[in-house]
């Protein structure tokens, strides 16, 4: 450990790209969801514009679908030191929100797959989760920021090591405590 920072308890690097990349290919999804409404849902033809973005919305979902896959399976096989909050319940919403996150986005994906491929009634239920998937993305961002504000090291553990930012010290446990025992 070299100065006031424990870089071990950060995430890997695999990781944190995986985390920001999915982040980015939701906001994807938003920007181009308006398009599928406008290709299917007017009696003129859909422009090409509209079209492609359609497309751009079906495979950044599925890719969405696989990269959560991979964070599931790290989760469970490769679990690293959880943050140490206190008291011990924020761990376990903390780990209940994460869990909620993943659910939500591997049913968004698979709803959305049927809706646009096999099922158009699907869209229904995928509309519903992407509600879900907001609430649940709105109290993991509060809490990112509450601990930003806090300057407790959690939020530095999702951040690049190359970024710089250091926002207070990050408790690392001295014993692996897998994340997902909740
Ligand atoms: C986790 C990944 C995904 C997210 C976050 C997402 C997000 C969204 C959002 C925000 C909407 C518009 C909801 C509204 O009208 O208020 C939507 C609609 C739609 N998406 Fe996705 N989507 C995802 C994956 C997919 C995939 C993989 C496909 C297809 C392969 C897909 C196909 C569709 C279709 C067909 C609709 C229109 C549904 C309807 O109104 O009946 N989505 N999606
Ligand atoms: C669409 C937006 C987001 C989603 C879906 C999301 C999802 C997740 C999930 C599922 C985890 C658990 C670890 C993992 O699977 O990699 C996580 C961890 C984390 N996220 Fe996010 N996140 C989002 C946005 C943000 C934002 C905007 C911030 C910061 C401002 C943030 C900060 C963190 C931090 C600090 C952790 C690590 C917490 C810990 O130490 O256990 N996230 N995120």
């Amino acid at each position: 450990m070299t100065g006031p920072f424990q870089a071990d308890s950060r995430y890997p690097t695999f990781r944190v790209a995986l985390h920001w990349g999915v982040v980015a290919l939701i906001v994807t999804q938003w920007l181009t969801s308006g398009a599928i409404h406008r290709t299917h849902g007017t009696l003129l033809p859909p422009s090409a514009i509209d079209l492609l973005l359609h497309a751009a919305h079906n495979y950044s979902g599925m890719t969405i679908g696989l990269l959560v896959g991979i964070r599931v399976l790290l989760r469970l096989f490769k679990p690293i030191p959880s943050a140490q909050l206190q008291p011990a319940i924020l761990r376990r919403l903390s780990a209940a929100v994460h869990w909620g996150i993943y659910a939500s986005l591997l049913a968004q994906a698979s709803t959305g797959f049927v809706a646009a491929y096999l099922w158009g009634g699907a869209g229904r239920v995928h509309v519903f989760l992407w509600n879900v998937t907001l609430t649940l993305t709105a109290i993991h961002v509060a809490a990112a920021l509450f601990h930003a504000v806090r300057r407790d090291g959690v939020l530095s553990r999702m951040l690049p090591a190359f970024s710089g930012f250091r926002f207070g010290q990050s408790r690392a446990p001295t014993r692996a405590r897998p994340l997902t025992r909740i």
